[in-house]
């Protein structure tokens, strides 16, 4: 019987309350302002408990772990670039303590086989909890998508329906359609008219639309109108609408101003302008976007240089620099952990996940809003060791990740030998 407890003390949570919690084994067994020694003495007697370890939080923030719906972990098939082990490192070190992953490896998430060998794979390998986004094959595995949704191996189907990273594109409409009709919800990566397309497959066909990375003014105006149309979002197709971090920091005047950049900071969608960034800050703040997500997609740095290739790593600096954006007073922390934490928990569906409740995993981190960093390369988990945000100097960090109630980070270190990732569930 796994029966650690922890305490958490003198935390405050994102409205600046004090907060403490004590974890029992994998859960959250009591959250208060105020643990009493009769709590203590409750919970011994609950759960015969003898030892307890007790941290000091000092004040600092408690929150939820972030759950991130978008990343590439690359395997099987692109382990030199990222692996389950590598990249779940990654993540905790972050404050991620839930991704999910993309399909478009090598062979591509498109059968129930490889799903499953997927998640042996992470189950070995994964210090923080996982999901899996099925995918939506151009050759037409509509057959496979029924099994897996309905033995709920996995949620979600992503489609691709612009050209980027592996071979994935769908430009078959009548496949299009059958996928809509036989998913839940469905990610899309979607550029431009290809935005009018998923939104109408949805409204047509579709169980819910999941639209990632926005990039543009233009673009996410398409999708707020389409979010603000009964018909185009409601409860029967819902429409959900993502932004990267990158797409918030970058853009293409940070691209062209070095040699390097040039080439670093190639993603699909594409960086755009400064006024592409404050649309979507703006947007952030007035509740027109659900979630935000990383698209961590590494790739080696020599791989970058030497051609264009699509993609970058996020999930290190995710979070930090949404701290660093709340100290220049561009977001509420409550909204962080809304967009971060929450609303990716509601929107996959996931049990037991992404908010800080009795009786739910204990996936809990720690930030210090006060604590300034640099991000540096050599110190990355991440496997392609590069960031677009190199030599960056943030405010605010997470400084302690929690995972299924093991400390798995903790004083700048990757606790060694724990494993603790698990798979996670779905509720619906
Ligand atoms: O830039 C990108 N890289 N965009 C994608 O859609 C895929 C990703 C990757 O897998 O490298
Ligand atoms: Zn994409
Ligand atoms: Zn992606």
């Amino acid at each position: 019987m796994d029966n650690r407890v922890i305490y958490l003390k003198n935390g405050k949570d994102v409205y600046g309350k004090k907060t403490e919690l004590f974890i029992y084994g994998e859960k959250i067994y009591q959250i208060k302002e105020e643990i009493k020694s009769s709590d203590v003495d409750n919970l011994k007697k609950d759960v015969g408990i003898q030892t307890i370890r007790i941290i000091d939080l000092k004040e600092n923030t408690v929150m939820p772990g972030v759950i991130d719906i978008h990343t590439h972990m690359r395997e099987p098939g692109i382990t030199y670039k990222e692996d389950f082990e590598t990249g779940s490192r990654a993540c905790a070190k972050g404050g991620i303590t839930t991704f999910f992953d993309m399909p478009n490896t090598l062979p591509p998430t498109t059968s129930l086989n490889e799903l499953i060998l997927k998640k042996e794979a992470a189950k070995r390998k994964a210090i923080v909890n996982y999901g899996f986004h099925f995918g939506g094959s151009n050759k037409n595995n509509i057959n496979e998508i029924k099994q897996v949704l309905k033995n709920k191996e996995a949620n979600t189907v992503k489609i691709f329906m612009n050209v980027t990273t592996g071979e994935m594109l769908i430009e078959n409409e009548k496949i299009l359609k059958e996928i809509f009709k036989n998913s839940k919800l469905i990610l899309v990566h979607a550029e431009n008219e290809m935005i009018d397309q998923a939104l109408f497959l949805n409204e047509k066909y579709g169980n819910g639309l999941y639209i990632c990375h926005i990039p543009s003014k233009e673009e996410l105006i398409k999708v707020i109108k389409g979010k603000k149309d009964k018909k185009i979002n409601n409860y029967k197709h819902p429409v959900y609408v993502e932004v990267t971090p990158h797409h918030l920091f970058l853009n293409e005047k940070i691209r062209e101003s070095s040699e390097r950049n040039k080439l670093l900071l190639r993603m699909k969608p594409e960086l755009r302008t400064s006024i592409d960034n404050e649309f979507l800050w703006e947007a952030l703040n007035k509740g027109e976007i659900d979630t935000i997500g990383t698209d961590h997609a590494p790739h080696l740095i020599n791989e970058k240089l030497e051609k264009v290739t699509f993609g970058m790593p996020g999930v290190e600096t995710s979070l930090g620099l949404m701290l660093n954006a709340f100290n220049e007073g561009k977001i509420k922390l409550e909204k962080i952990q809304e967009l971060m934490c929450e609303n990716p928990a509601k929107i996959m569906k996931i049990k037991e996940r992404g908010f800080l409740k009795e009786g739910y995993y204990a996936d809990i981190i720690v930030v210090d809003l006060t604590k300034k960093w640099k991000v540096t390369n050599k110190e990355l988990e991440s496997k392609c060791r590069w960031s677009p945000y190199e030599n960056w100097e943030l405010q605010g960090k997470n400084i302690l990740t929690i995972v299924n109630g093991k400390i798995v980070y903790e004083n700048g270190k990757i606790q060694e030998n724990i494993k603790n990732g698990k798979e996670i569930e779905f509720y619906e």
